[in-house]
């Protein structure tokens, strides 16, 4: 077994070295502690690894993105956003009536308890869906006495996939003042939300460009390991909390700007750029310049130093699809243009930022008639295999706690004045 060592004053340690199955190498420093009294220290955790997984694998260098192996661009090709759900959660892709019973099973969970409906009713229409979804799914473990039944995962798992879709378009249908309609049992996933986002009387045809267009999106967003939101899933599962609990937790921290968030933040940049007239160069001038507080949103990556390979697909995707759809949104340009000079400027080359998964997801969304604040709780649709799959891993697993240590800047010991 390879080691490494570790000299901490004139004092040696010897830590076991481990690769992954595509030779990541992982230094093991659990002993270190207990033998040194030191700790790593690496805020941010960019360059720790919390857990091995065998969900998904990225070569943040080479821009490479494999869910179970299969490539990203042949899933976002071929697969459908419910095959690849499957894949996710249970490691191989479905036969025929594998996906049959799955599918079946999520189209009867996007009929919620009465419960859920009456609680989505209570909130106010000024609310971000995402306070809404996030709840919801917290609200769950409520309405199914199951909620800690290992025997109701695979239920409770579809239950998520269902129920946050019902959740998200009948609080968007409160917003427009109507009120939500049932499932169509004739209807796939993506469908279904698009019937369940727009219908307005019987005829609604849900258009083959839109269902195509969302089931890329989905897939495109199903899983990216350790982010912020997904480690958050599993930190709150290492303390053994329910499903429903965890995810709702993760739902939470795909909120941030930094994260889920910037695809409503892309739009509201690019749309900000559009109102005053255009000036993309003004805004990568105040992105270079630290004291603006202003940052390209959409764009850089903790993990992608090269491409982000969702990026590329999606651009490719949003000139198809706008074309389709019929759509010249002036947006669009602006956000080329921005991608075209900030690729050859110096600050951007420098520190490898491109465009992420972010920059261009927005804008089909938009062409599809998504409203900007809901843009993060498509991610959270998307996203929710990917959450699902690490919940169950880590479980099947068993593990400690996540607990990270800190190193203590206070003051040292003083007395309380009496
Ligand atoms: N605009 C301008 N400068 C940037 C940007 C940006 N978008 N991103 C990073 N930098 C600079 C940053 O100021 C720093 O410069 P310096 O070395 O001089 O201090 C350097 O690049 C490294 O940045 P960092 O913040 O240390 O990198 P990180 O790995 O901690 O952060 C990030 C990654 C995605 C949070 C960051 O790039 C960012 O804030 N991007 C904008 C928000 C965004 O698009 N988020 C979506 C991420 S992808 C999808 C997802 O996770 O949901």
């Amino acid at each position: 077994m390879t080691t490494a060592k570790v000299q901490i004053d004139g004092n040696e340690y010897e830590l076991p070295v481990f690769q992954g199955s595509e030779q990541e190498t992982g230094i093991d420093i659990a002993s270190l502690r207990g033998a040194s009294k030191a700790i790593t220290f690496d805020p941010g955790y960019g360059n720790t690894g919390s857990c091995k997984s065998a969900i998904t694998f990225i070569d943040g260098e080479k821009g490479i993105l494999r869910h179970r192996g299969y490539a990203i661009e042949d899933l976002a090709a071929h697969a459908t956003f419910t095959k690849v759900a499957y894949l996710m959660m249970n490691g191989e892709l479905p036969n025929a009536d594998e996906l049959k019973a799955f599918e079946s099973a999520i189209n009867k969970d996007l009929s919620v308890p009465q419960g859920i409906s009456s609680l989505v009713e209570q909130f106010p229409t000024t609310a971000h869906p995402m306070s809404v979804v996030s709840s919801a799914i917290a609200a769950f473990s409520s309405f199914y006495p199951d909620y800690d039944q290992d025997s109701a995962l695979a239920a409770n798992a579809q239950r998520l996939m269902g129920h946050i879709v019902t959740v998200a378009t009948a609080y968007y249908r409160r917003t427009q003042g109507e009120t939500p309609i049932a499932y169509d049992d004739s209807l796939g996933y993506c469908g279904n939300f698009l019937k369940m986002m727009y219908a307005k009387g019987d005829g609604y045809e849900v258009p083959e460009s839109l269902e195509n267009a969302l089931n890329m999106l989905l897939i495109v967003h199903a899983d990216h390991e350790q982010n912020c939101s997904t480690s958050t899933v599993r930190m709150v599962g290492s303390s053994q909390a329910p499903l429903f609990a965890s995810i709702s937790a993760g739902v939470s921290a795909l909120w941030g700007p930094l994260h889920g968030g910037a695809n409503q933040a892309v739009i509201e940049m690019l749309q900000e750029i559009q109102d005053q007239g255009g000036d993309y160069e003004k805004s990568m001038e105040m992105a270079k310049d630290k004291e603006s507080g202003f940052r390209l949103m959409g764009f850089g990556h903790r993990v992608y130093k090269n491409f982000d390979p969702r990026a590329t697909i999606l651009k490719a995707a949003c000139d198809r699809v706008l074309d389709e759809l019929g759509v010249e949104d002036p947006l669009l340009d602006i956000a080329k243009n921005l991608e075209r000079i900030a690729l050859e400027d110096e600050y951007f080359v420098k520190r490898n930022l491109y465009p992420n998964v972010d920059f261009y997801s927005g804008i089909i969304y938009r062409a599809m008639g998504i409203p900007v604040d809901m843009f993060t709780v498509m991610f959270a649709i998307g996203r929710m295999p990917g959450w699902i799959a690490h919940w169950l891993e880590q479980h099947g697993e068993g593990g400690k706690i996540h607990r990270p240590r800190q190193i203590y800047t206070g003051e040292n010991f003083r007395s309380y004045p009496v």
